[in-house]
């Protein structure tokens, strides 16, 4: 929408830009569907997974971890047939894309889960470009493996580079010492003992970090040539682990948080939590065979790809532990990030601001394995009520001990990160101790909307609320 002069007073707000009355809110504008229609088919089942050597089961898409990727433009349709062939029932959720409410696939919630042996269609039209990711809802599921990579492209891309890879961060219980049931069941202190000295306090020591699915004795490997920039689109769809993301030998020029357009902004090292997504561009300008790092924060270990260049095909791939010294350089945070488009909310004038306010806090881990938004329990949690068109401010305090990634379904929010214009984002890390964390976002997507943390065991034992459209 183009800034208006509405009822409200004039203000210069903290991106420069004037802006006026209520017409501005920075609600999602859909695009013009294409007409085309993409089609594809997920089958969730039981499969066979080797990581370094060693075989294992698991479940996962169409039988491989990840799952396949679904690239489609926006305004496309796209119709995703989902088969179950569980033993549990399940459903799929589009993580981070505005879809319509009864698409959304949040189990009880939007939808019953699709039964074993069962079928269900989510059909949209892609409602906005970006980076997302597609994973099951149902309990523990996302952590078995029940994910894959969604790219929505622009109808004509701005960016110019040469060569694309999306790289998905993971952390896997092996099956050896158990499935993420057993885990949790030993975080609530009910378990068998099996997963010995991995729990602490502050999360899992998982036996494995990957990307790909791939174990860092068996890296994947990103060919580039000299002289190309290279396009990485980083996922973290895993369930307990926030990662250093680190690419030794070059700088990146982080350009999208969250599928979202930023002012492009050099950095060493990203740091991205669970259910966030971060585009990157490397100038490939020193051959070699390079690390991509990501490591665990506050975990031991790493995961990691290969970044090799066809001049260096000869040479061999740096030993799977050996973490890059750009691990130690410049690491992005919020407030460097900005909306590439400086919209805002008009906030600061006279009778400008939001038209409601929830204040929460985030609690949980003491004493019990509970995890709570302000107080309350999912699923006895009350929805949290918001209107159609309404300007809607949630402010988060964190009175644990463990970092949450907030995430929120159906809508774009706008991080308040003290620069006026924050980026755009579905989902975003409340640190530890006291961190504070505040967003505005416009009710433009009615429906019954989940918001919850995005570490699977926190989500799982309560950490969630609904947000209701009266
Ligand atoms: Cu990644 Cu409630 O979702
Ligand atoms: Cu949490």
């Amino acid at each position: 929408r183009l800034a208006g002069f509405g009822a409200g007073a004039l203000v210069l707000s903290g991106c420069g830009l004037l802006s006026g009355g209520r017409g501005d809110l920075p609600a999602l504008s859909r695009p013009a569907p294409t007409g085309r229609v993409l089609e594809y088919t997920l089958e969730a089942a039981p499969t066979n997974f080797e990581i370094a050597g060693r075989e294992l089961s698991t479940w996962g898409y169409n039988g491989g971890v990840p799952g396949p990727e679904i690239r489609v433009k926006e305004g496309d349709t796209l119709r995703v047939r989902v088969r179950n062939r569980l033993p549990a029932g399940t459903t799929v959720h589009w993580h981070g894309l505005p879809v319509p409410n009864e698409v959304d696939g949040v189990p009880h919630v939007t939808q019953s889960p699709i039964p074993p042996g069962g079928e269900f269609v989510y059909e949209f039209a892609a409602p906005a470009i970006g980076s997302y990711i597609y994973h099951s809802h149902v309990g523990l599921q996302l952590d078995r493996g029940l994910y894959g990579p969604l790219v929505v492209e622009p109808a004509r891309e701005e960016l110019s580079y040469d060569r694309e890879y999306i790289l998905m961060l993971d952390d896997w219980l092996d099956g050896l010492p158990g499935t993420p049931e057993d885990a949790l069941g030993e975080l609530r202190g009910s378990g068998r003992g099996m997963m010995g000295g991995m729990m602490r306090a502050r999360g899992i020591e998982y036996p494995n970090y990957l990307i790909n699915g791939r174990a860092p004795e068996d890296p994947a490997s990103l060919t580039v040539r000299r002289g190309e920039r290279v396009r990485l689109r980083l996922m973290n769809p895993s369930a307990e682990t926030v990662f250093r993301f680190a690419p030794a030998g070059h700088r990146m020029t982080v350009t999208h948080a969250d599928g979202q357009a930023i002012g492009p902004v050099e950095a060493d090292v990203l740091r991205i939590g669970m259910g966030e997504r971060y585009d990157v561009l490397l100038d490939a300008d020193n051959p070699g065979v390079w690390q991509l790092a990501a490591v665990p924060e506050g975990k031991r270990g790493q995961a990691r790809a290969v970044l090799r260049y066809r001049e260096s095909a000869e040479e061999s791939a740096p030993p799977a532990d050996v973490q890059p010294p750009e691990l130690q350089g410049r690491l992005l945070s919020y407030a460097d990030l900005r909306d590439a488009r400086e919209r805002s909310f008009p906030d600061g004038g006279l009778f400008s601001g939001p038209d409601r306010t929830f204040e929460l806090t985030l609690s949980g881990g003491m004493g019990r394995y509970v995890w709570q938004i302000d107080g309350q329990r999912y699923p006895e949690a009350e929805p949290l009520p918001v209107r159609e068109g309404e300007w809607v401010r949630v402010q988060m305090r964190n009175h644990s001990m463990m970092a949450h990634p907030m995430h929120l379904h159906g809508h774009f929010f706008q991080l308040r990160n003290g620069t006026g214009c924050g980026p755009f984002k579905d989902t975003a890390l409340v640190e530890a101790h006291m961190g504070e964390l505040a967003f505005d976002f416009v009710a433009d997507n009615p429906g019954e909307w989940f918001f919850h943390c995005h570490n699977a065991y926190h989500m799982e034992t309560g950490m969630a609320r609904v947000i209701s459209y009266a």
